[in-house]
């Protein structure tokens, strides 16, 4: 059970926990170093920050020790992320002690959250900047300045920060994320993203293009395009009149160039439409492959969650999905120990996951978000220990799916982008097929990250597939 929790603290790490920092290329006298925490969305919004102060001069450094400026882009999904995001702050008061011209920021979603009381709780936090109002950021930063304390977590209906160019941080060249939108209005009753990054905004499709486009000219390979929920995507073309719908772009972006992936998340199942799969289907750059949570198997459960669709729904999609794109691979979300769940719902479950035979799936239990409808209106009376022997149940279960299906791939080749070295070798590659999975390979010839290979999978783990290059 032990090995599981760490197994499921590994998988949350790699999603939720990553630490990412880097280098701007500006030169300054004034250097920040930034680390972002949470969903792709918030490291998407990391690449707009670093723009924003680039333009002001500031560039980043690695080094802690280095910075006048230290900021975490923070998440708030769940209490164990606000409280990494706390334990790392308190690592940073002896620089403060230090420095007393050190200052401290707090971006994203748990800026946004706590607001004014970000400053009370942590003494040492001088700046408080929701996701909406990052284009704030020199002018609060100049408060900080003056010895002031700033905050600004204004949310707007209308910010996708679509002409601000995003600085690639950590890149390797190859592989980018789009944000196409902010927001979300879905209001699922255990989530706290539509408090904290307020209501959904679509971002001007030509300017999406315009950015896979440079990022194709720059030899990038792949766009994975990030929303909340992609297939609520809806943008009205000013000068035509025409509404662009998440199908549309989808198809236009995969029109840039054969030679570019397209990549999606996060798809919601009760929006994901046929037309969007049966775009999938007819365009072999776009990846086969959909993150399609169902966060519970069980239609009572769903709908105090507020998910909109029942199990019934959920298969109608999958079958979709399967029937226009047998090769496709769907991985999923999913929460144990939500409000009153029983014993046969968590089963359901363990059934649905089997069912749909998901590639992978991110897994939680459930952590009451202050101020979601849930934590309004539901009892969290399912207790911590039941919790965690669902989770533990739920994650053994996709262990041995995962494996399976990974097993199945033994004997097949695949077209694989390669991204660059594998972690453990150099002399080692690595890269996804299109299903999203990754396979390690040895070198050969004069390959390199951004070229396409066909790779022949020859073993296989829960985790990875590794194979040879074929000729
Ligand atoms: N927009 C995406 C999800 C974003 S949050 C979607 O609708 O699928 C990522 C995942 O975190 C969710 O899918 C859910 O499984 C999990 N999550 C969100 N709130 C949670 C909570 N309060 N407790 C446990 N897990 C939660
Ligand atoms: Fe949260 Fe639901 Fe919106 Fe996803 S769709 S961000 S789970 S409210
Ligand atoms: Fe976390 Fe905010 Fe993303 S709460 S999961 S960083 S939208």
């Amino acid at each position: 059970m032990h090995q599981q929790n760490i197994e499921q603290d590994l998988l949350e790490e790699s999603r939720q926990g990553e630490v990412l920092s880097y280098h701007a290329q500006t030169e300054s006298n004034r250097k920040y170093y930034i680390e972002s925490y949470g969903c792709q969305m918030n490291f998407s919004d990391s690449e707009i920050v670093a723009s924003i102060l680039a333009q002001e001069g500031m560039s980043s450094t690695k080094e802690l020790s280095e910075a006048q400026l230290i900021l975490l882009n923070t998440c708030s999904i769940r209490e164990k992320a606000e409280e990494t995001i706390r334990k790392r702050l308190k690592e940073f008061e002896h620089l403060k002690k230090k420095n007393h011209k050190l200052t401290i920021g707090v971006l994203g979603c748990m800026a946004e959250r706590l607001k004014n009381k970000f400053l009370e709780e942590e003494k040492l936090v001088d700046l408080v900047v929701g996701p909406d109002s990052y284009r704030d950021l020199p002018r609060l930063i100049g408060q900080t300045d003056e010895g002031d304390k700033a905050v600004n977590v204004f949310l707007s209906r209308e910010e996708t920060y679509a002409d601000i160019n995003p600085i690639r941080l950590d890149s390797n060249g190859v592989t980018a994320f789009i944000s196409i939108m902010r927001g979300c209005d879905n209001m699922c009753s255990f989530c706290v993203v539509p408090f904290t990054r307020g209501r959904e905004r679509s971002r001007d499709a030509m300017s999406v293009l315009a950015e896979a486009r440079d990022l194709f000219d720059r030899g990038f390979r792949e766009v994975t395009l990030l929303g909340q929920n992609v297939d609520s995507y809806k943008w009205q073309n000013p000068n035509s009149g025409e509404w662009i719908l998440f199908a549309n772009l989808l198809e236009m972006v995969a029109q840039i160039d054969p030679r570019l992936r397209v990549r999606f998340s996060t798809s919601h199942p009760k929006d994901i439409t046929d037309q969007v799969i049966q775009t999938m289907a007819n365009y072999p750059n776009i990846c086969k492959y959909i993150h399609l949570p169902v966060q519970s198997g069980n239609s009572r459960v769903l709908k105090l969650m507020n998910r909109t669709y029942d199990r019934e729904w959920y298969m109608d999609r999958v079958n979709t999905i399967y029937r226009l794109m047998p090769d496709c691979a769907i991985s999923s979300d999913i929460i144990a120990g939500f409000c009153t769940e029983t014993e046969d719902e968590h089963k359901e479950t363990i059934s649905m996951m089997l069912w749909a035979n998901y590639s992978m799936s991110y897994m939680f239990f459930y952590s009451e978000r202050p101020g979601t409808p849930a934590a309004k209106k539901l009892i969290d009376d399912v207790p911590i220990e039941i919790k965690k022997e669902r989770l533990n149940e739920i994650i053994r279960i996709q262990n041995q799916i995962s494996y399976k299906h990974n097993m199945a791939d033994v004997g097949k080749t695949f077209e694989v982008l390669i991204e660059g070295n594998s972690k453990k070798s150099e002399h080692d590659f690595k890269g996804r097929n299109s299903q999203n999975k990754m396979i390690v390979f040895p070198k050969k010839g004069n390959y390199k990250a951004g070229d396409y290979v066909q790779v022949l999978v020859q073993s296989a783990s829960s985790a990875t597939l590794t194979g040879i290059i074929m000729d």
